[in-house]
């Protein structure tokens, strides 16, 4: 997700917008950049954070009272000066910012690159693509017949394939033109004679109240005078309600969250679908893993795959394994990298080395990472900040689209990681030949389903919180999972321990009777991730002993299993999935239960004590 930020009235636009962005930093910043009309367009664009693009427009001129503001959180193109927004087109007659994913960039480069222009989509960023298919169609358009901006945005966007919020101006006309498909997070602030735009209100909430949200599908022209008219997607004309905003900043930033680590919680489903995005072709049905396939032919002959992260991403990466031995049938290894890279570890040509990691700025990781290249292995990653430190340092990889992550405890990276990693197994497999084209549609189609699936899960949250709050004062908890979801047992307790500060530990649930069935009493809550799935009757056995013992069971199952709802003193139902695609339902309630506990116990959330998001240092 990025910042976004217009102004068209009668004030100069320069400050508004660069305040504005100021406030929009919490949604990413890894770039920005304004451009502001009076006659002509001027664009100013500075790598880093938007304090950094003030001091460079010091001493330019940023006179004009229509313009664009953009601070980035990249997903497709390295952080740089060139590919920060906005964007102007070849022939510089269109000028936008963008938040989101197009994914038919490439196919759009490649139509545009028969028409004189030379945009490789290997280097330049989608939104570039983007200014320069609408500039295209402006010009093809006009040779037919006069062609307004207005027709000319609304006709390009008709093949453009994404999610996306779009501002786009010209220097040709005194308007601004803002549109919606498949995104959040685009507003309108109405003044008297101006109007304002934003990803949301922060920026112009000094200014105005009056707020009009651009929907779905929606596409409003500005003009000066704070006159404007707005089309749905049938292209007819509507008049949206103006909405009185009375949040203060803070609750805009969260949205009608409490803390940014509930509000990544239920950006889940976004988040696993943009992840997504553009990786599963819409014509043949095929995972393409960009970053991935240059190297296909050495991933697939591979002796062995090792992962190498830390904390969450480690626990991603043991149910990588499970995926990808599972449909792929290749050898796989997890390794803690902080144990890894002191190891002198047996690794060669024929061996792939992965990388996880949310931040890409973890030492561990990142030192991991550096020591398999000196053993001559290939070496990918898999991160959720484009041009991290990890993407420098690796042969290639895959980013995860899961937006800026601002809670310490990571969510929705993880089951953006689950994605990029579920994706990864079946091209895999299929590329083995390991698993046959009917079964990997099939499984392509149910990963596409699991964001349906997660918003079922997320609707039980009224019912996690009252657990929570049965159980807040607990000392200890023990979750207890089997096969794939043992990882979710080690990271459901990850969860608790960083934002609750409770002791819990999580283990394969056949591990209870070797020793830790010690510690159930009447007062231990026991988390078991009960499933349907091949060991669910070994499951319920672990159960019995638990409750045998008088252990307070809380149990996640399978909608609709009623027997194994009776072994528990209460249950948590989520979807049916195949079993392989389970982590992704099962963790929710996880992340939700510790959430809610730590509400209880009026723990910092989103800053934990003695924690940071990415720990950068040995
Ligand atoms: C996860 O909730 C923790 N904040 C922590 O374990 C984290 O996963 C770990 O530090 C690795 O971070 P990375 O994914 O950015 O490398
Ligand atoms: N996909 C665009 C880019 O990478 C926009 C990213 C964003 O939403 O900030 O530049």
């Amino acid at each position: 997700m990025c910042g976004i930020v217009g102004y068209i009235g009668s004030r100069g636009a320069y400050p508004i917008l660069i305040n504005g962005l100021k406030r929009l930093e919490y949604r990413g910043y890894d770039s920005a950049g304004v451009a502001l009309q009076n006659g002509g367009v001027r664009i100013y664009r500075k790598t880093g954070k938007v304090a950094r693009l003030e001091e460079f427009c010091k001493d330019k001129d940023t006179n004009g009272t229509i313009g664009i503001g953009h601070t980035r959180w990249a997903t497709h193109g390295e952080p740089s000066d060139a590919n920060a927004h906005p964007h102007i087109s070849k022939y510089g007659d269109v000028v936008l910012v963008h938040n989101g994913i197009i994914e038919n960039y490439t196919a759009l480069a490649l139509i545009l690159n028969q028409c004189g222009y030379a945009l490789d989509p290997r280097e330049k960023t989608d939104t570039e693509i983007l200014a320069n298919w609408i500039e295209h169609i402006w010009h093809e358009q006009k040779k037919e017949s006069t062609c307004t901006f207005e027709d000319a945005v609304r006709d390009s966007l008709r093949t453009v394939v994404g999610a996306y919020a779009i501002v786009v101006i010209t220097p040709h006309d005194h308007q601004m033109i803002v549109a919606n498909h498949g995104s959040t997070g685009l507003v309108l602030g109405i003044g008297r004679d101006e109007i304002f735009v934003g990803s949301d209100a922060t920026p112009f909430i000094d200014y105005t109240k009056d707020v009009i949200t651009i929907e779905d599908g929606q596409m409003a022209v500005l003009l000066e005078k704070g006159e404007y008219h707005i089309k749905n997607s049938e292209q007819k004309e509507i008049e949206p309600a103006i909405e009185k905003v009375l949040l203060t900043l803070e609750e805009i930033e969260k949205g009608a969250f409490p803390h940014f680590m509930l509000k990544e919680i239920f950006e889940q489903p976004k988040t696993i679908a943009d992840s997504m995005r553009g990786r599963i072709s819409l014509a043949n049905s095929k995972v393409l893993l960009g970053g991935m396939k240059i190297h296909e032919e050495r991933i697939a002959r591979a002796r062995k795959i090792v992962f190498v992260a830390c904390g969450t991403s480690y626990y991603a990466s043991l149910i990588g394994e499970y995926l990808i031995e599972t449909l792929a049938r290749i050898d796989v290894q997890v390794e803690y990298a902080s144990e890894f890279r002191y190891r002198n570890p047996i690794l060669g040509e024929d061996d792939v080395v992965i990388g996880i990691s949310q931040s890409g700025e973890t030492a561990d990781t990142n030192e991991a990472v550096k020591l398999a290249h000196t053993k001559g292995a290939l070496v990918l990653g898999i991160c959720n900040v484009v041009g991290a430190m990890m993407s420098k340092i690796n042969d290639g990889g895959t980013y995860t689209h899961a937006g800026k992550e601002i809670g310490v405890a990571s969510t929705k990276a993880f089951t953006a990681q689950l994605t990029v990693l579920s994706l990864f197994a079946l091209w895999m497999g299929r590329t083995r030949g390991m698993i046959d084209e009917n079964k990997y549609q099939i499984l392509l189609r149910e990963l596409e389903s699991i964001p349906a699936s997660v918003e079922k899960v997320l609707a039980q949250d009224a019912l996690i919180r009252d657990i929570a709050k049965k159980y807040y004062q607990s000392t200890n908890a023990i979750y207890l999972g089997r096969g794939i979801n043992f990882p979710v047992a080690l990271e459901g307790p990850l969860k608790l321990k960083e934002i609750s500060y409770i002791h819990a530990e999580g283990y394969p649930a056949a591990e209870m009777k070797h020793g830790p069935i010690a510690l159930i009493d009447e007062n231990m809550p026991v988390i078991f991730i009960a499933t349907e799935g091949e060991y669910l009757d070994k499951v319920k056995s672990n159960m019995n002993t638990v409750k045998s013992r008088g252990g307070k069971i809380i149990a996640i199952v399978t909608e609709g299993d009623t027997e194994i709802s009776s072994l528990a003193n209460v249950v948590v139902p989520v979807p049916k999935v195949s079993e392989i695609f389970s982590p992704f339902l099962t963790v929710v309630p996880l992340q939700l239960l510790a959430y809610h506990i730590a509400a209880f116990r009026g723990t910092d959330i989103d800053k934990p004590r003695n924690l940071s998001k990415s720990v950068s240092v040995e």
